[in-house]
């Protein structure tokens, strides 16, 4: 590591941390500060000016804003959080895994099997810690619904459904690089990953055949497009852009589909689906688990929401056996980018192990990148190719050493 590292106010070397590409998401780098190891933002990298004019009025102006990452990182940054278009994933973070620069990447991992096998080839070859963005790990929802399960709560998992109402889908994917296959693939890579990924580790086993329908059914027909030069997501949000039809400024290029439906095979009898809708009035997630003793919903994926477990037989009731208030404060993500942070920068200095497993990254980007295919084939299944053998041992071999480590060691 070089000279310019940081002191903590209790005199603790402070990890020095970066983020690359200054969006909308790029405000998850504002609790690099708040977690429990010292940790201090240094560096922001956006090749345009809007990002970099973001930049400054986000982070200050004691963070060096530049607008490429230069040769020398692996000496001025620990780590660096990258939140760039889903394409540049690799592309971004191989040179700074390279450079020994720890990578809090963004989901999903990327969009092609290709991209993700080079990340964790690059990962597991270097021993630079990576860490997917999988925040929903760390929602409450999430983590209690995956606690009643391993507490036998409903036996064993079977079949697990999610259906997603994407409600602000318009604004948050049809005005932007999130329409266009070439920087996304697909929203059901794109969006659904987040999901692809809880399902998986809710079951504890990942998908190994997929197959899919889906079609780009109401945005396509909006003819008001625009470009957004200079602005992200939330300067054009509004619950008032209804009904879908009367959207306006979409995206030039539209070729994703806004209405996917997947079916997934997680092998020894273990199944799944996961529906997407892109223009329901409502957002929210609704994973109902079916077990050999019960089955779990939820209703609401917030606190308020509950999730109900019915585990007797009886007719249609819509109480539940059981009700769990679902934890937690805030209605949105927040909470869960604030642990899932606190993980990443604990991992990088002490090794501390993960609730996000790369391998699982990888599995989630299998599953949507395949099921896209699918889908744009009539619905013809895809088989989930193998990670080889070797990698998954170079990478059981390197989580095995870092875990080990238990001192604050910021790389040198
Ligand atoms: N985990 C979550 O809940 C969550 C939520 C939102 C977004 N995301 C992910 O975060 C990433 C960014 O999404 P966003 O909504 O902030 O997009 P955005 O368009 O708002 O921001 C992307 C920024 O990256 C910059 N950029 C583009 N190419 C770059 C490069 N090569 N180097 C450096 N900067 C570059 C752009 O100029 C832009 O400022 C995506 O991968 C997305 O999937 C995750």
């Amino acid at each position: 590591m070089g000279d310019a590292r940081t002191t903590g106010t209790a005199g603790t070397t402070a990890l020095r941390v970066g983020v690359i590409g200054v969006g909308q998401r790029a405000e998850i780098a504002q609790h690099v500060g708040s977690t429990d190891t010292p940790a201090r933002l240094v560096l922001a990298v956006d090749p345009t000016e809007a990002g970099r004019a973001r930049a400054v009025r986000s982070f200050g102006r004691d963070v060096r804003v530049v607008a490429s990452v230069g040769d020398g990182i692996g000496d001025e940054l620990d780590a660096a959080i990258v939140t760039t278009p889903d394409d540049t994933h690799a592309a971004v973070a191989i040179p700074l895994l390279e450079a020994g620069v720890a990578v809090y990447l963004e989901k999903p991992m990327a969009i092609t099997l290709e991209d993700c096998d080079r990340l964790l080839d690059t990962a597991a070859r270097t021993g630079t810690p990576l860490y997917v963005g999988h925040n929903m790990r760390h929602m409450s929802v999430v983590r209690q619904m995956k606690a009643l399960i391993d507490d036998g709560a409903i036996g064993e998992v079977k079949s697990i459904w999610c259906r997603h109402f994407v409600g602000n889908g318009g604004d948050f994917y049809f005005k932007d690089w999130h329409a266009e296959r070439r920087h996304v693939n697909s929203l059901l890579l794109q969006k659904a990953s987040h999901d692809l990924d809880v399902m998986h580790w809710l079951a504890g086993r990942s998908t190994k055949r997929v197959t899919a329908l889906g079609a780009l059914t109401v945005y396509g027909a909006v003819q008001d497009r625009g470009m957004h030069e200079g602005q992200v997501m939330p300067d054009w949000f509004s619950h008032d852009n209804w009904p879908p039809e009367a959207q306006t400024g979409l995206n030039p290029v539209i070729d994703v589909e806004d209405v996917s439906m997947m079916l997934m095979d997680l092998g020894d009898g273990v199944t799944a689906s996961y529906e997407q809708c892109h223009f329901t009035p409502d957002y929210w997630r609704n994973y109902t688990v079916i077990g050999t003793r019960g089955r779990l919903e939820n209703f609401g994926d917030t606190p308020g929401g509950v999730i109900r477990i019915w585990n007797r037989r009886h007719d249609w009731q819509l109480a539940g056996d059981v009700e769990v208030p679902i934890e937690g404060e805030g209605a949105g993500h927040e909470q869960a980018d604030v642990r899932t942070m606190a993980e990443f920068l604990r991992h990088v200095a002490t090794g501390a192990p993960t609730e996000i497993s790369l391998i699982a990254a990888r599995d989630a980007v299998a599953a949507g990148a395949l099921a896209a295919d699918s889908l744009r084939d009539g619905g013809r299944p895809r088989d989930v190719p193998p990670l080889p053998a070797d990698l998954i041992a170079r990478l059981d071999a390197r989580s095995q050493s870092s875990s080990s480590r238990t001192t604050p060691v910021p790389r040198s």
